[in-house]
């Protein structure tokens, strides 16, 4: 008997009874929702907006969770999924290969900086993200550095989930419940340049991970793992240098330096490798959401020919894989996502209207709680203050009645999708599909401009 449930008898489920009943949301107080504060439902996307059970239309400001690039509804993603089904619905890439695991391999290694050549596909960003330790560990130990093991992030950042990754994740508070993480994750400060002591070199933070290899000793360390621009904490670009710096203290200890371009790839901040903008030169980048603009679940490791060099040799191999990894049909929803990219040069347009949407968004300042706007390309954040002259922020229980107790539900209220976060200071971020352009603008500025002028007000009285 099928236990496929017939579209008519879905829409006939109560889905929000149902979801309380069965769905484990993620990240979610799933206790603070009931009949009268309802999950959010949400049914299809068109564009540059999604709509709900109801019929209404938000506009999405966050692309998903900084995936959908290309924007929503793009039928030629699903037909480029269906016909890949109809020709081979799955094979795996162990000791086999198909042609577009094969086409998408090809197609990442001309886009990515360098000699970034190999492609090691995975499921998840944390996969990526787990496989670059995993394999900065045997990269080193292949050439007899075994002792090599550590790795460094920063604080703050967020590099995800499974217990590998989350040693790399500098989240106090998403750690602490699970520990004993895996060994080897330490951490450095991030670039919050708003939050910069004054009479720090701009190579301070640069500065910081040399200290952390000669602390941890430099014998000790595989990798550095750094994102291009830092989302969690709210979009921390690096100062002038920081990655030429970066680079330098890698090779001087032999250590690799990953880029973790999970958002920042795809066309994010304006170019289809993030580290292209600040001319990062890693040897390996973890890719992500922006890869398939999230139609389909799939995503890579990508490393340099040097890092790849010890096991292309004789009866060597990398012991790590996935069932799914370079999946079919997600390869070919990526191919065909990345030619929508490139054929309507979203990357050109992120860069030609940039400027316009932070625009918008510095034009915000005058309100009180504004006291910081930041970020790069289409991935930007507002950082709330109690105070803009002292750049005092807002303690724990004064960021829960701001964050959850009013900006989350009353900018969802106006139909604006976007991040309230307080993992390190409160921010609102905004990481708009990259189709988005003045129209859209000026919806988050009209949604933006009340809800944060009554924040301050209720924050102040
Ligand atoms: C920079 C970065 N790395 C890793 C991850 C983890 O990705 P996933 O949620 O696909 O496991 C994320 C997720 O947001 C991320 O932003």
């Amino acid at each position: 008997m099928s236990t496929a449930i017939p579209t008519e008898a879905a829409a006939k489920l109560d889905l929000q009874a149902e979801a309380r009943k069965h769905l484990w949301m993620h990240f979610s107080r799933m206790g603070s929702y009931s009949e009268t504060n309802e999950i959010p439902i949400i049914t299809r996307g068109e564009g540059p907006y999604i709509y709900d059970d109801k019929g209404k239309r938000y506009l999405d400001g966050l692309s998903g969770l900084f995936c959908s690039n290309v924007g929503h509804g793009r039928a030629e993603l699903g037909e480029a999924a269906a016909r890949q089904m109809e020709e081979l619905g799955f094979f795996m890439i162990w000791s086999y290969a198909h042609p577009r695991a094969i086409e998408l391999a090809s197609k990442l290694a001309s886009l990515a900086p360098g000699d970034i050549n190999r492609v090691f596909f995975t499921d998840g960003g944390s996969e990526s993200v787990e496989s670059a330790v995993k394999l900065a560990r045997n990269y080193h130990r292949m050439r007899g550095n075994g002792q090599k093991m550590k790795h460094i992030a920063r604080e703050v950042a967020y590099h995800g989930t499974t217990l590998g990754a989350l040693s790399a994740t500098g989240i106090t508070s998403l750690r602490s419940q699970f520990e004993p993480l895996t060994p080897g994750g330490c951490h450095v400060p991030n670039t919050n340049l708003y939050r910069w002591p004054e009479d720090r070199e701009s190579t301070w933070a640069a500065d910081a991970i040399e200290e952390r290899i000669l602390f941890e000793g430099p014998e000790t360390v595989a990798a550095v793992i750094l994102e291009p621009v830092q989302n969690a904490g709210g979009c921390f670009v690096p100062p002038d240098g920081y990655f030429q710096h970066v680079r330098e203290i890698c090779d001087k200890y032999d250590v690799l330096l990953v880029a973790d371009e999970v958002i920042c790839a795809f066309g994010r901040i304006g170019h289809m490798f993030g580290s292209d903008r600040f001319g990062m030169e890693p040897d390996l980048i973890t890719i992500a959401k922006g890869l398939t603009s999230a139609y389909q679940p799939t995503r890579a490791l990508i490393a340099s020919d040097r890092v790849a060099e010890p096991f292309l040799e004789g009866d060597a191999s990398f012991s790590h894989g996935f069932t799914f990894g370079g999946h079919p049909v997600a390869a070919a929803v990526a191919l065909a996502n990345i030619d929508i990219l490139e054929r309507e040069d979203l990357p050109g347009h992120v860069l030609r209207k940039e400027d316009e949407f932070r625009g918008m968004l510095e034009g915000l300042r005058d309100i009180p709680i504004v006291g910081d706007v930041r970020g790069a390309g289409f991935f930007q954040a507002i950082e709330l203050v109690k105070d803009q002259g002292t750049k005092e922020s807002f303690n724990e229980e004064e960021s829960e009645k701001l964050l959850r107790g009013y900006l989350s539900g009353e900018l969802y209220k106006r139909g604006l999708i976007c991040r309230a976060d307080d993992r390190g200071d409160p921010v609102i971020q905004l990481s708009p599909t990259l189709v988005c352009d003045t129209e859209q603008f000026e919806e988050i500025h009209d949604v933006l401009r009340p809800v944060l002028t009554e924040a301050a007000k209720r924050m102040r009285g």
